[in-house]
């Protein structure tokens, strides 16, 4: 291990800065003077094996926090998952890390359960956008590409739950084995939802569902005779507030707002009126965050929690992991408050 350089302005940070052979390792050098500007001391290892599958869960599984390779085309002109995280994603969500509190770093170094702490939990999510049709070939549907309902169901396999995703129109693939239902409208996933929901100990609405759709489909393609074309449209079911009226007994709800403005105080008042355990927010009206994008910058925002728990921006996966770590507490806090009103 070489010590590169020391920090102009201490923070007292060590951080093992360790590069695999990979043609990545040239945006390495990008990510150590990331880690020197926020004041940290780099230390550099290159391993010969450090990349092989076992030995990154052989890390995991001593608490050490993953940064997972986006997808998109790498160097060697092929496309899929494999592709090295942008530096300054790797820089910001290592420094987040290193904010948080020692008692919870210290929990997930040390515990053997850290991997498997959705064991006991049965989650079903939404993702995707959903399809209304107008006639044969038109549509009315969104941008979303179902990245974060897939990273959230990644995330949870990894820590032990079983996963149903029930997904209308993704533009990605999910990259780990799922139990997927695939649908296409909005009442096509409330029946598909109806069916799963109460067998999930938690549900996740991911999916951006279509709020309106056509009150009727025309059976033959629409001819454009007419200057003007109105289109009569009707609410779809809110499959996620209905969901949360018929929850069972300890069933955590968990919902997604995408928000242009006033996102905070819109994501409360559903928070409130969903009767949610918690909502992500995210302001879709920024660049390079929430629909169609690789990464998600959020706002957290749990029942009973006045404070707001910010997300910066990271890969949808790292996102799904934070998100995962309130719906845990979240659970740790339920069963703590029955176990007190049973003694
Ligand atoms: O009210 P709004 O559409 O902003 O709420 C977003 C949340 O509600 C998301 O979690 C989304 O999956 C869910 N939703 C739903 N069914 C709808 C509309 C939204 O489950 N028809």
């Amino acid at each position: 291990m070489t010590k590169l350089s020391g920090p102009q302005h201490s923070t007292g940070k060590k951080i093992a800065l360790a590069v695999t052979g990979g043609i990545a390792a040239y945006k390495a050098i990008e990510v150590l003077r990331g880690f020197q500007r926020a004041g940290c001391e780099v230390r550099v290892a290159m391993t010969r094996h450090a990349c092989e599958q076992r030995n990154i869960e052989k890390l995991r599984h001593d608490g050490v926090r993953i940064i997972q390779p986006d997808e998109g085309e790498m160097a060697c002109r092929a496309i899929g998952p494999g592709r090295l995280s942008e530096p300054e994603l790797i820089v910001n969500l290592a420094l987040e890390i290193l904010k948080q509190d020692k008692t919870t770093l210290h929990r997930s170094a040390n515990e053997d359960s850290a991997l498997d702490d959705l064991r006991d939990e049965q989650i079903l999510i939404t993702a995707g956008a959903t399809r209304e049709p107008i006639d044969p070939v038109r549509f009315i549907s969104n941008r979303s590409s179902g990245r974060m309902g897939f990273a959230l169901a990644e995330a949870a396999l990894s820590r032990g739950a079983q996963v149903t995703v029930i997904a209308g129109v993704t533009t990605v693939t999910p990259r780990a084995p799922l139990n997927l239902v695939r649908v296409n409208s909005a009442a096509e996933m409330h029946e598909a939802v109806a069916r799963a929901a109460h067998s999930a100990t938690i549900f996740i609405g991911a999916a951006a569902v279509s709020d309106y759709r056509p009150e009727a489909m025309s059976a033959t393609k629409i001819k454009k005779s007419r200057a003007n074309l109105e289109l009569k449209l009707e609410r779809t079911e809110d499959i996620l507030a209905e969901v949360s009226r018929g929850r069972r007994n300890g069933q955590l709800i968990i919902g997604f707002a995408a928000e242009t403005d006033n996102a905070i105080e819109n994501a409360r008042e559903k928070l409130r009126t969903k009767d949610l355990d918690a909502i992500v927010v995210n302001d879709v009206s920024q660049a390079g965050i929430g629909f169609d994008s690789e990464n998600n910058a959020a706002v957290i925002l749990v029942r009973d929690n006045p404070k707001p728990i910010e997300l910066p921006l990271m890969s949808k996966l790292n996102a799904a992991h934070r998100i995962l770590d309130e719906v845990v507490k979240l659970r740790r806090s339920r069963s703590a408050k029955t176990a007190l009103q049973r003694n």
